[in-house]
C-alpha cells in the first residue's frame, strides 16, 4: 500500500452553533443558521485547498430526538440552503452527495437532495458529501442486511466477505476514507460519524465553535496534517 501524506478527503463534525448562539444570548436557532452560513464559507475554503472530498456532519441519527421546534427550524434550514446553494454548487463544479437514512426525511427534502445530486453528478472539482439524518451503525446494519441477504439466496459465499466488500456497500462507497477528521467546539467524542471509515484518519480536536470555523484554522490543520506520521501500524 502506497501512503502518500496528501490529504483528500477532509470529515468534520460540525458543533457548537447552540453555545456559539447561547454566548450572545440568541436563540439555537440563530446558531445554525451562522452555522449553515459557514458551510458555503468553509466549501469555498475547501476549493482553494485542493483536497478533493469534504464530508460535514449535519444532522445525525439521534438528533431526530431534539426538540419539535428545534428539528423544525434545522429542516427549514436545509431547505432554504438547497434550493439558494443549487447554483453556486454548479458554478463551482461541485459534486454533491448525502449519506444517511434519507426516508426520515420529509418528502420535499428527499426530492430536493434527489434533484441536487443528479444535477451535480457531473461536476469534478470538489464532492461535498453530506451527512444527513446520518448514523455510523445504522449505517453498518444496512451493509450487514444486504450480504446477509446475498448469502441467503446464494449469490454470495461466507468465505467472500471481506473489508473491500463492506467498505463498497457503505453509504460512502464512492469516497476515499477520510484523511483527516475535524470536530469543532471542544468536545472529543465521534457521536456515531464514519465508525468504520476512521479507522486510520487523524484526529483534530478544537475548541472554536463551529459558527467561528474559518479557513484559517482549516488550512493551519491542513498544515499539521501534513507534519504529521502516519503508520498504518508499521515501524
Ligand atoms: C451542531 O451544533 C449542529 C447540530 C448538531 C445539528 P449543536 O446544535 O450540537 O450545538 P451545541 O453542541 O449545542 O453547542
Ligand atoms: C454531532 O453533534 C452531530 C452533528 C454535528 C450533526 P451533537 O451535538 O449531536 O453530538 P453530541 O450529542 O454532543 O454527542
Ligand atoms: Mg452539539
Amino acid at each position: 500500500m502506497e501512503e502518500s501524506n496528501l490529504c483528500k478527503h477532509i470529515a468534520i463534525i460540525m458543533d457548537g452553533n447552540g453555545r456559539w448562539a447561547k454566548k450572545r444570548a440568541m436563540p439555537r436557532s440563530f446558531g445554525h443558521k451562522k452555522g449553515a452560513e459557514n458551510v458555503v464559507k468553509i466549501t469555498r475554503a475547501m476549493k482553494e485547498s485542493g483536497v478533493k472530498f469534504l464530508t460535514l456532519y449535519a444532522f445525525s441519527t439521534e438528533n431526530w430526538q431534539r426538540s419539535k421546534d428545534e428539528v423544525d427550524a434545522l429542516m427549514d434550514l436545509l431547505r432554504e440552503y438547497l434550493d439558494k446553494e443549487f447554483q453556486e454548487i454548479m458554478e463551482n463544479n461541485v459534486k454533491i452527495v448525502f449519506i444517511g437514512e434519507r426516508e426520515m426525511l420529509s418528502e420535499d427534502i428527499q426530492k430536493k437532495i434527489d434533484f441536487l445530486e443528479k444535477e451535480s453528478a457531473k461536476n469534478t472539482d470538489l464532492t461535498l458529501c453530506i451527512a444527513l439524518s446520518y448514523g455510523s451503525r445504522q449505517e453498518i446494519v444496512n451493509t450487514v442486511k444486504s450480504i446477509a441477504r446475498n448469502v441467503k439466496n446464494g449469490d454470495l459465499s461466507i468465505d467472500d466477505i471481506s473489508q473491500e466488500m463492506i467498505s463498497n456497500r457503505l453509504y460512502t462507497r464512492n469516497i476515499p476514507d477520510p484523511d483527516i477528521l475535524i470536530r469543532t467546539s471542544g468536545e472529543q467524542r465521534i457521536s456515531n460519524y464514519l465508525l468504520w471509515q476512521i479507522a486510520y484518519t487523524e484526529l483534530f480536536f478544537t475548541n472554536t465553535l463551529w459558527p467561528d470555523f474559518d479557513k484559517e484554522e482549516l488550512l493551519s490543520i491542513i498544515e499539521q496534517f501534513n507534519n504529521r506520521e502516519r503508520r498504518y501500524g508499521k515501524n
